[in-house]
């Protein structure tokens, strides 16, 4: 999962001067994004209205990621800047609640008042539903920490999602399946923010899908730290994977696109295989993060598969869907990453074949295996492995977007261009393509003609073309 979330715009609903006003500020991956429309969602429910800014916000909230030491500073610089405002709120008599969700504040909880005493409230990524008592219990004075892991469901117990609200975030949405990951590979901090495992129960997804695509939305991307892991009891008692769960997803009326992430190689079985062979609605686009192509550090990293076995897998899914473009994310510099071993990844990438791709130095994060290791990497090292890994991965990502040119394609239009008279959609493959407007309106899936690539962007010929 990737730092897509600054990057999304996010509507807000528009406010009268007397109801409360909350700022919602996304860091992390999509299951943030989708947890803090959850939260906007709840404090609706109580009163409050979302705000595009922080300026006239009568609360902020910062739902964070604690993935890379990095993306967990972000929050406390945040934070001064957000001391600095309310400072100035003061010193004019009016006041604003600071809190923080996210994966900052399970891993942190107390501490991150002790650091920083401007905030309120922290909110961990499992007691969501009692948002409401803690800003209320915030707003009499107290400062709250609430990081327990809860024992109820959490998403039995928000408010159902806003018609309005669905409508106004647009034709794409984004569903969370399954939370938390049993997998323990060594860098990550996952299993220790998100906990363990949880897969929503089949008729809370069907219903919510149902209610999205009630509300215009076209496209639905199921979201997990481990997606392809969910697994529930199926309407006909039997055990359902996400292959299943694709299928019954397709049969509702209105939702014409079906997506998932992220994946992990261990988990691709046979029924979710066939599910990208038969689904139609299913589109081709595999985010599988392998990480490192060495077997001695995938190893190290307790991915439990080696270099091989992905490949092949890579083959069974290429054969059953021939024309899925792949994704994948990768760490240079895990404790012990050798030349060799770092020629194996480039190799790896080489075989595969990315479409998209999405890298980093690896970050040592505090209680995890992979920090107290030995034989870190140097950091000019990693710098230098990360530089020409990257211009790899973006040289195999032009030319697949090269290869589009001159295809057509099937487009769902998501929202205005940059500018005036563009539409923009997304390609199956996951890619921005730039319309023109009179090719259709918002939410229809059209056929048009890609003519060429600018930057991340396929831009289309000016008109549909006959399907
Ligand atoms: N569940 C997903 C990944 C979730 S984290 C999976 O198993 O693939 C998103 C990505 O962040 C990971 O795929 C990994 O590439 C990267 N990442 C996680 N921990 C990291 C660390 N300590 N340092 C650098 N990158 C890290
Ligand atoms: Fe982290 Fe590994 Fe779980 Fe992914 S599978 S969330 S990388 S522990
Ligand atoms: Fe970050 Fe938590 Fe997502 S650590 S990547 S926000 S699960």
């Amino acid at each position: 999962m990737n730092d897509i979330a600054e990057l999304l715009d996010r509507e807000a609903a528009p406010a009268s001067s007397n109801t409360r006003k909350v700022f919602v500020k996304t860091y992390g991956c999509q299951m943030n994004v989708y947890d803090s429309q959850r939260m906007a969602d709840a404090l609706g429910a109580d009163g409050y209205v979302e705000t595009a800014t922080p300026d006239d916000a009568d609360m902020i909230l910062l739902n964070t990621c604690h993935i890379r030491e990095k993306a967990a500073e972000k929050v406390y610089s945040e934070l001064g800047r957000l001391r600095k405002l309310r400072d100035q709120r003061r010193a004019s008599g009016s006041e604003m609640l600071i809190g923080v969700a996210g994966c900052v504040a399970q891993a942190e909880g107390e501490e991150i008042i002790r650091r920083a005493p401007v905030v309120d409230f922290v909110i961990g990524p499992q007691t969501y539903h009692r948002l409401p008592q803690v800003v209320s219990k915030a707003r009499s004075g107290d400062k709250v920490v609430e990081t327990e892991y809860a024992i109820e469901d959490k998403f039995e117990k928000l408010p159902a999602r806003d018609e309005k609200q669905v409508r106004a975030r647009g034709v794409t949405a984004f569903l969370t399946v399954q939370e938390g990951c049993d997998k323990f590979c060594t860098f990550c901090v996952v299993p220790y923010t998100r906990g363990a495992e949880v897969s929503r129960p089949v008729s809370q997804i069907v219903a919510e899908a149902r209610k999205l695509a009630a509300s215009g939305v076209r496209e639905v991307t199921l979201l997990g730290q481990n997606v392809n892991a969910w697994h529930g009891e199926g309407p006909n008692g039997r055990e359902w994977g996400l292959g299943a769960l694709l299928r019954e997803l397709a049969t509702i009326e209105g939702l014409d696109r079906l997506r998932y992430t992220t994946s992990h190689p261990r988990d691709m079985d046979d029924a979710l295989i066939e599910a990208h062979r038969d689904l139609d609605s299913l589109m081709p686009y595999l985010h599988l993060p392998v990480q490192a192509g060495s077997d001695r550090i995938l190893k190290a990293m307790n991915r439990k598969h080696t270099g091989d076995e992905y490949r092949r897998l890579v083959d069974r899914i290429r054969a059953a869907r021939p024309d899925i473009a792949l994704s994948g994310d990768f760490i240079v510099g895990f404790p012990g990453e050798t030349d060799e071993d770092f020629e194996d990844t480039m190799r790896l990438i080489r075989d595969v074949g990315y479409a998209q791709a999405f890298s980093f130095k690896y970050s040592p994060r505090p209680g995890t295996p992979g920090a107290d290791m030995g034989a870190q990497v140097p950091e000019p090292v990693k710098s230098e492995r990360l530089q020409a890994l990257q211009a790899l991965l973006e040289e195999q990502q032009s030319a697949f977007m090269r290869g589009l040119i001159g295809q057509t394609m099937q487009v769902l239009l998501e929202k205005p261009g940059r500018e005036p008279g563009q539409l923009v959609g997304r390609s199956p493959w996951l890619q921005p393509v730039v319309c023109d407007e009179n090719v259709g309106k918002i939410g229809d899936i059209v056929t048009v003609r890609i003519t060429r690539v600018s930057a991340n962007s396929l831009i289309a010929d000016n008109r549909e073309v006959e399907p």
